[in-house]
């Protein structure tokens, strides 16, 4: 509702809902504020915007006073003035004025009000917390108690936005200190770090160190997963000293928020072991050799296997983290100048089998914008665990909660940290997804006319029929009064969004679970509610390169990623060339791709490391991150992103765009300029939008039963996709702090029916490999499963997996497996 006020005489109309200080920021009144953060509930902890309202006998807080009518707030009386210089005195008690040897020195918030308040000395000071620097839940940040002020920013930040409460408010008054009290939850996230208004948190992972004026700052976009967050990339003298958002504005997808990957893991695009010299197999041996020489060796093969074999015995694989600009360009190198059709990309791991969903759901757009979150009575996440793949994502959904009280539901075989603020958590046995979500259509929407009037609804009803809420939490075991609870609330509520993780498409019956899903949402939108699907995606460009496939001109609908590994097993493939991809470490039956990739006659791979994959191939060029090209990403709501060259190429690397159009050119091929943007891309693509398919998916499904020789089930969760991180010695130095082990949870349970002791290690097996690890006790898991979070491609988990694609979608399985357990 509208309310008229006035501050310092200025007649202003706002709503009812806003605080004091917003409607002096709306009209650009200043009011002066330290523990205030916009993207925080008001904290109201540091006194400095009180303001003076008539008819109040003391002034009151600007930040957590709600505006209303007829109010007459004065900014700068001399009391408010008086007072706020008192506060600031008291704030200062707490800090030492160590402004020249902290890193926030030139960017604090606290040393520009000190100068703003006229703040000469201290007058008052607190006894030293009886704690010294150190780090603060994580190895990557450092707490400088000294410097603290308690404006609580920090505890809020970690408790609001990441869902953690990983640190808290120890002791009262001027004894109180901020404290980590359970740091085994801490993400590595740095909110808090970047929150912090003055120098009390600061990061303890680059080495070098630069004011303000001597670095050089650019915005650029994440290149480490799909979200397109924005980010400020400070470097000095040509290499990143951080990462910050402080410029970021709020209609970026990330809000403010980066995760662990954005903020920290920057520094393994400038680690010692790149790669920046092309390379050429000498029998076992590397020899370095120019540009020049590797181009030539690259023709001369690539001849060599046209002549021979033809087009189509060559494949490329390409990364989904490339820009749009160089992915149109691989595309056009393959299809029109190679002229094969067997070009696939890595969004083949995890966006491509939502495709079909969205063409049903909306014609073959990109996902939903992430503001639809405020928009939505329910949000439905499903498909792992979003706060380790997509952090932000869950941030986001954590965030419309909070500021709508919406309600989140969480369907997954694990707890994820999402289910400590979820309001419904149906965590179901590995498996059982279908029978959750056909039970949800069956219980909440099958009696709704609209539904009972569209069109394939007739053969839906019969799918779900047998899916009524008993049979439902029997099968996976879930509590039935939460599935009621998620019934009542799909039933009642107007507008659904689901937030879908890419681990559910890689489940043995994952396409089948992703379609059940699908019909979920199809359902709930035949039956009057607003539907929105927003499909998570582990690389910064899956649509860019899910569109170039669509939209660049040549050969088309030739093999898949995984499918040219069986081709070449078979013989069909002669040669591959990846481009920023590691198939040995990312497909499952490392034996197989393995197998495969000795069979071939040349391997052609550009990277920015000497990957697994690299390691066999007969020529390698080096390439460049993210960081040293401009470019274009789309992200996973299909906006645009810029990337922005934030630092020169490393060495002699070359971006994969030119190395390919080189190559082009002096193999005289002709590839023609087709789409060759993101913009581009996204219209060529739109051309080809379908009429949404009417009805529903069609799901056979087949429950997930244990093997009579195995004990539980392996969930495997990716914590990290990006192989450049290093697989046997971390590149990234965060990586390298954290030192983290990847970690295998089990029920308590399970482990003294197994006989198997706390800290023991077991031998797990399947399919003829063996993996030893160390599992770790939790209550959150359930009986029957072991949960690995870690990252995928160094647990070599993959050994135990066989080779295999879902036979839909052409995505390798390597969501869950059988395993055989031996106590050592
Ligand atoms: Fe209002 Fe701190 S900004 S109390």
């Amino acid at each position: 509702m509208a309310v008229h006020l006035t501050i310092n005489g200025k007649e202003i109309e706002t709503e009812d809902r806003k605080t004091i200080l917003e409607a002096a920021q709306e009209n650009g009144i200043y009011i002066p504020t330290l523990c205030y953060h916009s993207h925080l509930r008001p904290i109201g902890s540091c006194r400095l915007c009180i303001v003076d309202i008539e008819g109040s006998d003391v002034p009151k807080a600007a930040c957590t006073t709600r505006v209303s009518e007829g109010m007459k707030v004065h900014t700068n009386s001399g009391r408010v003035r008086k007072m706020r210089q008192q506060a600031m005195e008291l704030i200062l008690m707490h800090h030492p004025l160590d402004c020249p040897i902290c890193d926030k020195g030139g960017e604090c918030q606290l040393q520009d009000l000190s100068y703003e308040f006229g703040i000469k000395e201290q007058p008052f000071h607190a006894k030293k917390p009886d704690f010294d620097i150190a780090p603060f839940c994580t190895p990557l940040i450092r707490q400088w108690p000294e410097r603290c002020v308690v404006c609580l920013r920090c505890v809020s930040v970690c408790k609001e936005v990441v869902g953690n409460s990983a640190i808290t408010l120890k002791g009262e008054g001027y004894d109180a200190v901020i404290y980590p009290s359970s740091p085994e939850n801490c993400l590595s996230c740095g909110e808090c770090l970047s929150v912090c208004p003055v120098g009390a948190l600061t990061e303890a992972l680059s080495p070098v160190r630069g004011r303000v004026w001597q670095i050089e700052r650019t915005q650029t976009t994440c290149g480490q997963c799909g979200v397109g967050c924005q980010m400020e990339v400070s470097t000095y003298e040509d290499r990143p000293i951080n990462v910050k958002t402080d410029d970021v504005t709020d209609d970026a997808p990330n809000f403010g928020s980066l995760c662990a990957r954005g903020r920290f893991f920057y520094d393994y695009m400038i680690h010692e072991s790149r790669v920046t010299q092309p390379r050429v197999r000498k029998g076992e041996e590397w020899a370095s050799t120019d540009w020049e020489g590797a181009y030539e060796e690259a023709i001369n093969r690539l001849r060599e296997t046209l002549e021979k074999h033809g087009p189509e015995s060559i494949g490329m694989i390409v990364s989904s983290r490339l820009p749009s600009e160089e992915l149109a360009r691989l595309y056009a190198f393959a299809r029109q100048g190679l002229k094969t059709p067997h070009v696939d990309a890595s969004h083949r791991l995890d966006l491509a089998p939502q495709i079909e969903i969205l063409k049903a759901l909306n014609g073959g757009g990109t996902g939903d914008p992430l503001n639809v979150l405020e928009k939505s009575d329910v949000v439905i996440v499903a498909g792992g665990n979003i706060d380790l793949n997509a952090q932000v994502v869950a941030n986001r959904v954590r965030v419309a909660r909070r500021d709508v009280r919406n309600k989140v539901i969480v369907v997954n075989p694990f707890k994820t940290p999402l289910d400590r603020t979820a309001d419904i958590s149906l965590t179901c046995n590995a498996g059982t997804e279908t029978p959750v979500f056909y039970g949800l259509i069956k219980e909440a929407l099958s009696e709704n006319p609209d539904l009972q009037k569209a069109e394939g609804w007739e053969g839906l009803s019969s799918e779900v029929a047998d899916y009524a809420a008993e049979a439902v939490c029997e099968a996976a075991q879930i509590d039935a009064k939460l599935f009621k609870k998620a019934v009542d609330l799909v039933k009642d509520k107007g507008s659904i969004a689901f937030v879908v993780g890419a681990d559910l498409g890689r489940m043995p019956e994952g396409n089948g679970a992703l379609r059940a899903l699908a019909n979920l949402a199809l359902a709930c939108r035949a039956a009057g509610k607003t539907v929105s699907w927003i499909p998570t995606t582990g690389y910064a460009n899956a649509w860019g390169s899910l569109m170039a496939a669509a939209a660049i001109e040549g050969p088309k609908d030739g093999l898949t990623y995984g499918e040219m590994i069986q081709a070449i097993d078979t013989g069909k493939l002669k040669a591959l060339i990846v481009v920023e991809e590691d198939p040995l470490s990312s497909l499952p039956g490392t034996s197989t791709v393995e197998a495969a990739l000795k069979k071939l006659d040349f391997l052609m791979v550009v990277d920015l490391f000497e990957t697994p994959t690299a390691k066999r191939a007969h020529l390698f060029l080096p390439s460049t991150s993210f960081m040293e090209k401009s470019g274009t990403f789309i992200n996973m709501e299909g906006q645009v992103k810029r990337v922005t060259e934030v630092f020169p190429p490393m060495g002699d690397s070359r971006s994969a765009a030119r190395i390919f159009e080189d190559i082009a050119a002096k193999m005289k091929l002709s590839v023609e300029s087709g789409p060759n943007d993101s913009a581009a891309l996204i219209e060529a693509f739109n051309e080809r939008q379908e009429t949404p398919v009417q009805g529903f998916f069609p799901v056979a499904y087949q429950p997930t039963r244990m093997e009579e020789n195995s004990h539980l089930f392996l969930i495997p969760t990716d914590t990290l996709y990006n192989h450049h991180y290093g697989i046997d010695e971390p590149h990234a130095g965060a990586i390298r702090k954290l030192n983290k082990s990847p970690e295998y949870l089990m029920n308590p349970n399970d482990a003294s029916r197994l006989g198997i002791e706390e800290g023991a290690s077991v031998t797990l097996s399947a399919n003829g490999a063996e993996l030893t690890v160390t599992p770790v006790f939790s209550e959150d898991v359930k009986e029957g499963h072991l949960i690995l979070i870690g990252h995928y491609h160094d647990t070599g988990v993959q050994r135990l997996f066989q080779f295999s694609l879902d036979k839909e979608s052409k995505t390798p399985v390597m969501g869950l497996i059988r395993v055989n357990l031996k106590k050592d």
